[in-house]
């Protein structure tokens, strides 16, 4: 018992510290979408909601260009309002296509000699909004951790409707959006 619980608030540091959320158990079955077309995906998106996370407390205006390198690459430029640094911060990583035959089970990763993170694009339509969830299995699967975001190419958003239609998805396939937070858009310096 003991051990559980100090083995879960070492889970919960960690995965805090990496800015995922934990839970017990496997990460649960998700759907992707069907027919992911990278074309269509590439250009800005804005965040619009995150799971909540420490190395991120302090950014507002969070955005991300994705562009289609002829390698097949994306190169990924995620920026950032740090209150903090009271300036920009930018993160450049590279992101792929895992396997063909699922393209819509992308993998991110922002340093050489990392391995890709998971970066499934759950469900978008190009235009408006995208899903996207990233879950790994730690100690034997006897943990996850998660992290999922909404994104927009409005940063105003998408409407309450879509979004808690979004949810509600997110929900049925057991991911806990109470983790979500909203990400400030507004005034952005
Ligand atoms: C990353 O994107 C930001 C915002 O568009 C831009 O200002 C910055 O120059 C880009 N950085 C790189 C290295 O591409
Ligand atoms: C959103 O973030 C920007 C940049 O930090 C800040 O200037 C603005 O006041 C924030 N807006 C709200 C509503 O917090």
């Amino acid at each position: 018992m003991r051990f559980i619980l100090q083995l879960a608030v070492f889970i919960a540091v960690l995965g805090l510290s990496y800015g995922q959320v934990p839970s017990l158990g496997k990460c649960p079955k998700v759907n992707v979408q069907q027919n992911f077309d990278i074309n269509q995906y590439m250009g800005r998106w804005y965040e619009m909601q995150r799971f909540f996370a420490i190395f991120q407390i302090s950014s507002d205006c969070v955005s991300a260009d994705y562009q289609l390198q002829d390698s097949g690459l994306v190169r990924v430029n995620n920026t950032g309002y740090s209150k903090l640094k009271r300036g920009y911060t930018t993160a450049i990583g590279t992101a792929k296509i895992m396997d063909p035959n699922e393209p819509a089970k992308l993998g991110v990763k922002f340093f050489d000699g990392q391995p890709y993170g998971d970066y499934w694009v759950l469900s978008t339509d190009y235009k408006t909004y995208s899903v996207v969830w990233s879950c790994s299995e730690v100690f034997f699967r006897t943990f996850n951790t998660q992290f999922a975001w909404i994104l927009t190419r409005d940063p105003a958003g998408i409407s309450d409707s879509k979004r808690d239609e979004l949810i509600k998805m997110m929900e049925d396939y057991g991911i806990k959006t109470k983790h979500f937070s909203r990400t400030n858009q507004s005034n952005c310096p």
